[in-house]
């Protein structure tokens, strides 16, 4: 048995969506509590842990050649242990042993509370451990559902996108089964999270420093959670949230078309601390296409939906989602996509080669027959065509003034260095564009207004407002001056996430 008192080296590596970083933070929290320190190296930890992402085939390949790398440290050091978490431990389960016989620990997206006990077992010397929600269809919608807890205890601020911000769910699992999309599987059936959960967990959030709070969900506007004869939705969430004194900005993600529904649009344009930034995945710009992945909706649906935002928030920026290559996708049907792209003039367009997920109705229904090379070349065109998009409109952006909430260093800061308590820093507007400037670090953490100057494909340079009477701020309080021409563009920018859903 070890010696409690001796601290332990946690060593974690997470890929994925929102929802995986968050997953990872609520462990590390959990892990600190007993003892645990994070390290930036495996060779230096106890614990070595990878929280994982099932949503394309390479993001798992990295992960079992992560744990390659890993063999010969274990042989080395049986001691430490080598757990895999998360959408890849529930899409495999003991295939991981299989494949990493030297793998100590596998645990889902639905046990992760187990995590520390496992280990703890592990230790004892009880073997290989694993733990992992129900099949969807091993048993009644209830008891699967009740297999897939949902994980939010409490928070600590130090594993957060910065300590300003911070992730809350709001909603687990999905029950769309668009036929690509192994999340349904991994991340269990829908289930909302009770409303007074959230707005506690955002008020002790706030008591701890948070000023902005990002709502996640995989169809995040799909939350409803009824109680009686009360159903809240997500606009009466976000109005509940909006009371908090103290949380100065709120955003949500992921949204499905579907669902986006006018009560929600108008909270968004009525709530001052809303960003005016919606996520809204198109997926393909084809009819056909959107029935073989049974989006249940017509890109007249999209449309519609598109154009309502504009007309009730003429300046929210929307992005999107695409996947290029789907089963029998033919070159018109691509082409279907880019004129998407170009009406809707995204803010950002995430775009993904489809990668066939054994488990899925589309691997079973239909063949992956686009040559990778055509996935390619038509990831590459899609691209080509939002960026040109994103540069045009971030150029409208320049000489006017945002409120940025100031998250931190720049990455080039954080790389090469700053020197003294100025340097490179960055944030974000409401409309989610992401702001570099030079600064001094007391600003982090503060909302400040920058005159943009400057404009990258996906970022702009500002300066701080500095003169008391300064130019006219774009904070939300203030209207935006649309021309049609502007009223219908976007901006890009990267939302803060990565690979994943
Ligand atoms: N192949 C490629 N991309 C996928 N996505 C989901 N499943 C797949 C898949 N099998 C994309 C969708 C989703 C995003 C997070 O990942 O565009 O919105
Ligand atoms: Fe659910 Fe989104 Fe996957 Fe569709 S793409 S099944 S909505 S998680």
């Amino acid at each position: 048995m070890r010696n409690q008192a001796m601290p332990k080296h946690l060593y974690i590596e997470t890929v994925g969506c929102q929802m995986n970083m968050l997953d990872s933070e609520l462990v590390v929290a959990e892990l600190r509590r007993r003892g645990y320190e994070l390290v930036d190296r495996p060779a230096a930890a106890d614990a070595i842990l990878f929280n994982t992402c099932s949503v394309r085939e390479h993001a798992e390949e990295k992960i079992y050649s992560a744990l390659g790398r890993l063999k010969h440290l274990k042989r080395r050091h049986p001691e430490k242990i080598i757990g895999v978490l998360g959408c890849m431990a529930q899409n495999h389960q003991r295939q991981v042993f299989e494949r990493a016989p030297y793998v100590d620990l596998v645990v889902g997206p639905g046990q992760l509370h187990q995590v520390p006990e496992l280990i703890e077992r592990i230790h004892a010397g009880a073997g290989q451990q694993m733990e992992v929600s129900l099949d969807r269809k091993a048993g009644g919608r209830e008891a699967v559902a009740e297999s897939f807890e949902s994980y939010d205890p409490l928070r600590t601020p130090e594993m957060r996108p910065s300590p300003y911000q911070a992730y809350v769910r709001i909603q687990i699992g999905c029950d769309k089964f668009c036929t690509y999309c192994i999340v349904p599987k991994v991340r269990g059936p829908e289930q909302a999270r009770p409303p007074q959960h959230i707005v506690a967990e955002a008020r002790q959030l706030v008591s701890e420093g948070c000023r902005e709070v990002i709502l996640l969900g995989q169809t995040v506007n799909s939350y409803r959670f009824v109680a009686g004869e009360r159903t809240t939705r997500l606009s009466d969430l976000l109005a509940q949230l909006s009371e908090i004194d103290g949380l100065d900005r709120l955003k949500f993600v992921t949204n499905y078309p579907r669902d986006m529904t006018d009560d929600l649009i108008q909270a968004v344009r009525d709530l001052p601390k809303c960003a005016r930034y919606l996520h809204v995945p198109a997926q393909s710009g084809s009819d056909d296409v959107l029935k073989r992945m049974k989006r249940g909706y017509t890109i007249g649906d999209y449309r519609e939906m598109h154009a309502r935002i504009r007309q009730m928030i003429p300046d929210a920026t929307v992005t999107s989602d695409f996947i290029v290559g789907f089963c029998g996708e033919t070159e018109e049907e691509f082409q279907l996509s880019v004129d998407l792209v170009r009406e809707c003039r995204f803010k950002n367009s995430f775009i993904f080669k489809y990668s066939e997920r054994p488990g899925t109705k589309g691997a079973e229904l239909y063949p992956d027959d686009v040559p990778e090379d055509v996935k390619r070349r038509r990831n590459n065109e899609l691209l080509a065509v939002q960026n040109a998009i994103c540069e045009e409109d971030l150029q409208l952006r320049l000489g006017r003034t945002f409120d940025v909430l100031v998250e931190g260093w720049s990455k080039s800061a954080q790389k090469h260095g700053h020197h003294g308590p100025s340097g490179q820093l960055t944030g974000r507007t409401m409309w989610d564009h992401i702001v570099v400037f030079e600064g001094n670090e007391r600003l982090i953490g503060q909302i400040v207004p920058i005159t943009i100057y400057d404009a990258s494909a996906h970022t702009l340079f500002g300066t701080v407002v500095t003169n008391e009477v300064g130019p006219e701020v774009y904070s939300l309080s203030a209207s935006w001056p649309t021309t049609p021409q502007q009223a219908d563009c976007n901006v890009a920018g990267i939302p803060a996430r990565s690979t994943g859903v």
